[in-house]
């Protein structure tokens, strides 16, 4: 196991990814995005036009398909089968369908697995999710868990969506964050919720330095 693993709980768009990514290069660490894992699966479930909800098949596809994820410098190139899919599996489609892989639970236990092994590999890493620190990484270092309000949530969407170029009006932006929040709480296989011992952090007021600071203390102090 890493000497310093740092985990990073909470709900969709709650500025998970751009906290952790920051963090990552500040304590000169790795990043493992494991939205990235669960999205990379949705991606090559649906290219080899498998149904979402056919655990056998999808762990077949899983076991099958060669999946790349490697760090580089604050962020994670992801690959399936050689071919680099880091910016497709951010496609509204795959946002959208990827809540059916998290629920099953034969595919997290996999990428469970999966993501210790990556772990284990690396001097320290800052990994970002939704059970880092009650699944995968019980006995990690410093545990966070990161919330907002949901329309701060939607409204940072928005912002990151129009910085693509995509328009979508904010009220359809907080539907389908409410539908991701609740699919996310409701599963029986690791649901979202903050560790016993997480350090939770609502960001509604808070800049991003603001909490990249908050972190980075509490990181100093354990
Ligand atoms: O964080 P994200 O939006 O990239 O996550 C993509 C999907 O994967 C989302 O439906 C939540 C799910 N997920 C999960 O169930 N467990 C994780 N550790 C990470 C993501």
């Amino acid at each position: 196991m890493a000497d310093l693993v740092v985990t990073i709980d909470g709900p969709a768009a709650g500025g998970k990814s751009t906290v952790a990514r920051l963090l990552t290069e500040k304590l000169d660490a790795v990043f493992l995005d494991t939205g990235a894992m669960y999205r990379a699966v949705t991606l090559a479930a649906t290219q080899a036009k498998v149904s979402l909800s056919d655990q056998g098949r999808l762990l077949e596809i899983l076991k099958a398909t060669e999946f790349g994820f490697k760090p580089a410098r604050g962020a994670m190139e992801v690959s399936i089968n050689g071919r680099d899919v880091t910016e497709q599996i951010r496609d509204e489609k795959v946002t959208a369908n990827a809540r059916h892989i998290a629920s099953a639970p034969k595919i997290r236990e996999e990428l469970v697995r999966m993501q210790r092994d990556f772990a284990a590999r690396q001097q320290a890493i800052v990994t970002e999710g939704r059970d880092q620190g009650t699944v995968a990484f019980p006995d990690a270092d410093v545990k966070f868990y990161l919330t907002a309000d949901l329309a701060e949530r939607a409204k940072r969407r928005r912002a990151e969506l129009a910085a693509k170029g995509a328009e979508q009006s904010l009220e359809s932006i907080k539907e389908a964050i409410r539908q991701r929040d609740r699919s996310d709480e409701n599963r029986t296989v690791g649901p979202l919720k903050p560790a016993d011992d997480a350090i939770v952090v609502d960001t509604t007021d808070l800049s991003i330095e603001e909490v990249v600071a908050k972190l980075l203390n509490c990181i100093r102090e354990r």
